[in-house]
């Protein structure tokens, strides 16, 4: 067998691409690695949303080409592969920059993998595909070797909406999103391997419309219904939703569908209407607020999530403490904020009025801060509550196993690992910073 070690960064949609990459070479005799060294093939599955998780490949690089040199000197070949968003945005550069690299891979043509392997065998140079042929790679590859009790999967690629500190419909391409059948068939695949909850990924998951013959194309909400009736799945989730595109059938089915998850990741990025104007979010402050009742309508208890870039281009004091006040308003069950980073080729890194790193620094300490606060006090809201946990894997600690609850929150429980796989009440007890734990009821 050989070996092979994939390296993954970025989002949840790379983590599921690199386990359809294992996947895909599996019948080539490629088996999972947990180290490179002495590997015969790595992959750096790649991010290129902030300007540092790109940087971060180019030091992996580095690294990986002293252990291909070991390699070599054993009489063997470790073949190194970028793959991702920075495959995706700087192709041909990686390997100028990094001339150890052997094959570069965008998200979309991955499946193409096995050729080029067999043909940088063959002539030794390096291979590079880029284009983004149309959701071709679903069909190459197999259905899924393993799950886990939570499983990804994709049902959507791509985003139109072209916010303009983004690289990602650069990156991803324009919106496609896979046919329903394809959908249904890999979701029962995976719940025969023993996934209870599905999370349905897309960069601009609730802009799903799947493609079906004779019908004018399925909704999230009607995929979500589908899905319900899998058996052995009891979760649905999906990520990342644009405000946007939460359409009404999505919103009621928060309160129609019991399978459907009450936490919805819905980034908001700025709480300034000149800010969200300056990055075409396509849409206001309140617009946002009245999207959130709207849903808290349909399904009370729903916790939201959202991401918040602080020191976009023009930002204001003023600005900033709009987007404090509407973290304050809306209170979340926990969010991702991020200082800005330009990216090249977006149209906000040639925007004037940047804003200076010490700024963006302070700002994003404050946002932190609240956030922080508002997650720790619901966390604690759950405390002397009893709730639904799925347990996903053993604990860190011996004896325990941890599970979710029904937003998202980790849970440690006292439990055999028999209990991996089940849904059972759980009385939570305390919180520790990152968690919470609980007794089985
Ligand atoms: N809709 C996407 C968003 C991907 S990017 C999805 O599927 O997740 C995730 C988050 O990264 C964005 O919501 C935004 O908050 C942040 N981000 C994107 N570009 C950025 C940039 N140039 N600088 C800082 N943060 C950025
Ligand atoms: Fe990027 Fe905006 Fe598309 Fe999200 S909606 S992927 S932030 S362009
Ligand atoms: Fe990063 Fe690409 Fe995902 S840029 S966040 S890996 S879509």
């Amino acid at each position: 067998m050989k070996k092979l070690f994939v390296k993954t960064y970025g989002c949840q949609m790379n983590a599921y691409d690199s386990a359809k990459m294992a996947d895909l070479l599996a019948p080539l005799g490629y088996e999972a690695a947990d180290a490179p060294d002495g590997a015969d093939m790595v992959i750096l599955n790649t991010c290129h949303i902030r300007e540092r998780a790109a940087e971060k490949v180019y030091s992996e690089l580095g690294r990986l080409k002293a252990l291909k040199a070991d390699k070599a000197r054993d009489g063997g070949r470790m073949l190194l592969a970028v793959a991702g968003c920075v495959a995706q945005a700087e192709g041909e550069e990686i390997v100028a920059r990094q001339p150890a690299v052997d094959l570069v891979v965008g998200p979309q043509s991955y499946h193409r993998l096995p050729e080029m392997i067999a043909r940088a065998a063959r002539d030794q140079g390096h291979a590079l595909e880029t284009d983004f042929p149309a959701l071709e790679k679903f069909d190459s590859i197999p259905a899924p070797s393993e799950s886990g009790v939570s499983a990804f999967l994709t049902v959507q690629e791509g985003c139109d909406k072209f916010c303009t500190f983004c690289v990602v419909p650069y990156t991803r391409g324009s919106e496609q999103s896979r046919p329903p059948e394809a959908i249904l068939r890999e979701a029962r695949q995976l719940a025969d391997k023993g996934a209870r909850e599905l999370v349905l990924l897309g960069q601009n998951v609730n802009a799903y419309n799947g493609p079906a013959s004779g019908d004018k194309g399925w909704s999230l909400a009607r995929l979500c219904d589908a899905i319900a009736k899998i058996e052995g799945i009891a979760r649905i989730r999906y990520t990342t939703s644009h405000p946007r595109d939460m359409a009404d059938d999505l919103i009621a089915a928060h309160g129609d569908n019991p399978k459907l998850m009450p936490y919805l990741h819905l980034p908001v990025q700025s709480g300034s209407d000149a800010v969200l104007e300056a990055m075409n979010r396509q849409h206001n402050k309140d617009d946002y607020r009245r999207l959130v009742e709207r849903i808290r309508k349909a399904r009370p208890d729903i916790a939201l999530t959202s991401d918040f870039i602080v020191g976009f281009p023009g930002e204001s004091d003023a600005d900033f403490e709009a987007t404090l006040q509407l973290v304050r308003d809306i209170g979340y069950a926990t969010a991702f904020s991020f200082k800005y980073s330009k990216r090249p080729g977006t149209p906000a890194s040639t925007m004037r009025k940047q804003i200076p790193e010490d700024l963006k620094t302070a700002r994003l300490d404050v946002l932190q801060k609240m956030l922080l606060a508002q997650q720790y006090a619901f966390d604690d809201s759950q405390i002397g509550k009893t709730v639904a946990v799925l347990f996903e894997k053993p604990a860190r600690r011996d004896g325990q196993i941890m599970g979710r609850t029904p937003y998202l929150q980790p849970v440690h429980v006292q439990a055999g690992p028999h209990m991996i796989g089940q849904m059972a009440p759980v009385r939570i007890e305390r919180r520790t910073a990152n968690s919470l734990h609980g007794a089985l009821a």
